[in-house]
């Protein structure tokens, strides 16, 4: 990496020469953490640096410059919620992340947001603790991102039919990476709840300036796609076998926990080449979990992880008839990057609030 780091544009200090102890804590007092808000995050991410980050983290995993303990995960039943923590560090970015996400189902009631997401960066030389902030926006942007790069290698270069089945946030933010790469010409969308559905159809369409349809078949929206995305909670196949054609490729992004599921397995079994994020965490929390737990694929018909075909040592798709399939679960070198993104860039334009939190 060419890039200058980070620590040195802030009042940030690693001593490189033995201090004596009185000018070392003076030092570490000095040391100043940034906290942004969602705003704030807001204002320092763009889709298309995201997705270059993106990148970057899943070759950084692949070049084995990445280590990520498995997620942690909190079932909290007692208000109803679950709380995930992705931690890791990247060598690429100098940098240890952690993100505390959850999801908070009946915080509606209190008039509050259904969970929250918080990132730690600190720095991987020292430990120092260099930013807190906001990981909703981070999540949602890494997330889209992550499926824009997996089908610039996966999917077929002229896709312009996207189908997607889930009409929250993950099914805009899907479909405005993959704007990124491909020149789109009709999304279709289909929802559990019709009116978001139909909301989706109206907000996007008047977005992205492209025909946008709600359709209440699932099947009429895979049917003659290009790429099918899908991004919903459930735990239920919703997408079934007979309706996938060749070319097709599929993002399964929804299905990152145990349980959960979109996909009928016997497409898994079927794809031509099944990619994942990280086999590791896929197998356990992904989408390929009910695949390999039925006994229809093994871990030895798993194609590889995406960064092994952005980093050149496995092929991306080979054929126009191929149907590849792409298993995400988010990896928490993909928050580290976008993180990263983030706090290069509110250094930068002098945002945030600092403190010293050690003083
Ligand atoms: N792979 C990753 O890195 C990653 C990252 C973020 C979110 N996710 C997952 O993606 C999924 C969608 O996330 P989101 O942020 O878009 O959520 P969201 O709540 O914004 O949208 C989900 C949509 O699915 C619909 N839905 C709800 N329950 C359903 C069910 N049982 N069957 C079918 N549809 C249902 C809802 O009406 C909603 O429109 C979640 O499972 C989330 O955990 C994965």
């Amino acid at each position: 990496m060419s890039e200058e780091p980070v620590q040195s544009k802030i009042h940030f200090h690693q001593p490189e020469i033995s201090l004596g102890t009185e000018l070392q804590n003076l030092v570490i007092e000095m040391s100043e953490v940034l906290i942004l808000t969602r705003k704030e995050v807001e204002s320092c991410l763009s889709m298309k640096r995201t997705i270059e980050a993106v990148k970057e983290a899943y070759m950084a995993f692949a070049n084995n410059r990445v280590q990520m303990p498995p997620v942690m995960h909190l079932d909290i039943a007692k208000y109803n919620g679950e709380v995930d923590i992705k931690s890791g560090f990247v060598e690429d970015f100098g940098l240890i992340g952690t993100k505390i996400a959850s999801g908070y189902y009946d915080n509606h009631k209190l008039g509050l947001p259904p969970g929250m997401a918080v990132i730690v960066l600190l720095d991987l030389k020292t430990s120092m603790p260099l930013a807190i902030m906001d990981g909703s926006y981070i999540t949602a942007y890494r997330t889209g991102a992550a499926g824009a790069v997996a089908a610039s290698v996966l999917a077929r270069k002229n896709s312009k039919k996207v189908g997607v089945i889930g009409a929250g946030t993950q099914g805009r933010m899907q479909v405005l990476a993959l704007r990124e790469i491909f020149e789109l010409e009709e999304i279709r969308v289909w929802d559990i709840e019709e009116e978001i559905g139909k909301r989706y159809a109206t907000e996007m369409s008047d977005l992205l300036g492209i025909d946008v349809n709600y359709s209440p078949s699932r099947e009429e929206v895979v049917r003659g796609s290009d790429i099918v995305v899908t991004v919903t909670p459930s735990r239920k196949a919703l997408v079934m076998e007979s309706w996938i054609e060749k070319g097709m490729h599929i993002n399964a992004i929804g299905a990152d926990g145990p349980g959960k599921q979109e996909l009928d397995p016997a497409i898994v079994k079927r794809a031509d080449k099944v990619v994942v994020d990280s086999l590791k965490q896929c197998k356990i929390i992904g989408e390929i979990q009910h695949a390999l737990s039925q006994g229809l694929i093994q871990e030895k018909d798993i194609h590889g992880e995406i960064g092994e075909i952005l980093i050149g040592k496995k092929v991306g798709r080979e054929s126009e008839n191929e149907i590849t399939f792409f298993d995400s679960t988010g990896l928490a070198a993909q928050d580290i990057a976008a993180a990263h993104v983030v706090f290069k860039a509110a250094v930068e334009k002098g945002i945030g609030y600092s403190t010293r939190l050690m003083s």
